[in-house]
């Protein structure tokens, strides 16, 4: 029996590949455009579209366990073609948003709680990785720190507790090779309060140069997102932003528990992209 990872393209579906694989599992990978994929020989490459149950078929057979991103407009056609082909577990890379008060009213919280709802509807059994906002995010500000040592930003004090995309694959990878963790839903996060401000800081320190904050509005920094997001997501995250100024975010143990070692700071994600911001 196989291990199906859908998304082998993405950050950490990628590192799940690669956790499994130094595991020996028999892994499968699947993107929409597989040809871009770079996966060693070994790895059996599929075309399917989350959006496109039917694409999943040669992906599926004889797969048992599969790895999966919330991404998908209508999930219980998509389940249930995974419980038809027979998977057994599903580790599923939900969100902390569901969590949060008014989740299911919430447009971030209610698409992974409709995912989350349709695998366990399906009875297969299943994990649900629920992560904090990704240090990842801090890519945004990649260009701007490139260009002109900078990061424009309307709540500088917002406070997160940024996790490492390997620190989520690591728990995946460990939901996906023992039963352990089926029926469970670990909120994920890292180590360390910081605020945006802090973050950028702390690019500054790894990259060796200053990175100054410029504060923008709320219209300013909407416009400036507008240019390459869509605006739902813009909204969400200027609205998350604004939320978490002051705020105290739960600090979760539970990779240290799962995985037996402490989680990732922040800084060591800059450290592993420093290139981004050079
Ligand atoms: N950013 C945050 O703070 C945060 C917090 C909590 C949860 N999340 C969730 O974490 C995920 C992002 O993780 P990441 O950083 O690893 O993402 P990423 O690097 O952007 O990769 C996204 C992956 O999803 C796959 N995908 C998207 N739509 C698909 C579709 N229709 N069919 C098949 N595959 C599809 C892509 O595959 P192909 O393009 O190769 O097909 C790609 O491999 C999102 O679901 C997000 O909502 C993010």
């Amino acid at each position: 029996m196989s291990v199906l990872v859908v998304g082998a393209s993405g950050a950490v579906g990628g590192a799940v590949v690669t956790g499994l694989m130094a595991r020996g599992v028999e892994v499968r990978a699947s993107s929409r455009t597989p040809e871009k994929l770079a996966l060693p020989s070994e790895v059996q490459v599929f075309a399917a579209d989350l959006n496109e149950p039917a694409s999943f078929a040669a992906a599926l057979e004889s797969v048992d366990r599969v790895f999966l991103y919330a991404d998908l407009a209508e999930p219980e056609a998509l389940i249930a073609a995974f419980a038809a082909a027979g998977v057994r577990h599903v580790v599923l890379l939900s969100s902390s948003a569901v969590t949060f008060p008014g989740a299911a009213e919430d447009f971030n919280g209610s698409r992974f709680i409709r995912v989350e709802r349709a695998i366990e509807a399906s009875g297969a059994a299943y994990t649900f990785l629920r992560p904090g906002g990704f240090a990842s995010n801090a890519a945004r500000w990649s260009w701007g720190v490139r260009s002109e040592s900078a990061v424009p930003l309307p709540y500088p004090e917002a406070v997160q507790a940024p996790i490492h995309e390997q620190d989520i694959a690591d728990v995946a990878v460990i939901a996906l090779t023992g039963d352990d963790l089926i029926g469970k839903a670990p909120v994920l996060t890292g180590p360390e309060r910081l605020t945006l401000r802090q973050q950028v800081d702390t690019i500054g320190a790894v990259i060796g140069r200053p990175v100054a904050v410029i504060e923008q509005t709320e219209e300013e920094s909407t416009a400036m997102l507008s240019r390459y997001l869509p605006e739902v997501w813009v909204r969400q995250i200027v609205k998350d932003w604004r939320e978490a100024v002051g705020a105290t975010p739960s600090i979760s143990s539970e990779y240290e528990r799962i995985t037996g070692r402490p989680s990732r700071t922040f800084r060591s994600w800059v450290e592993d992209h420093a290139d981004l911001f050079r």
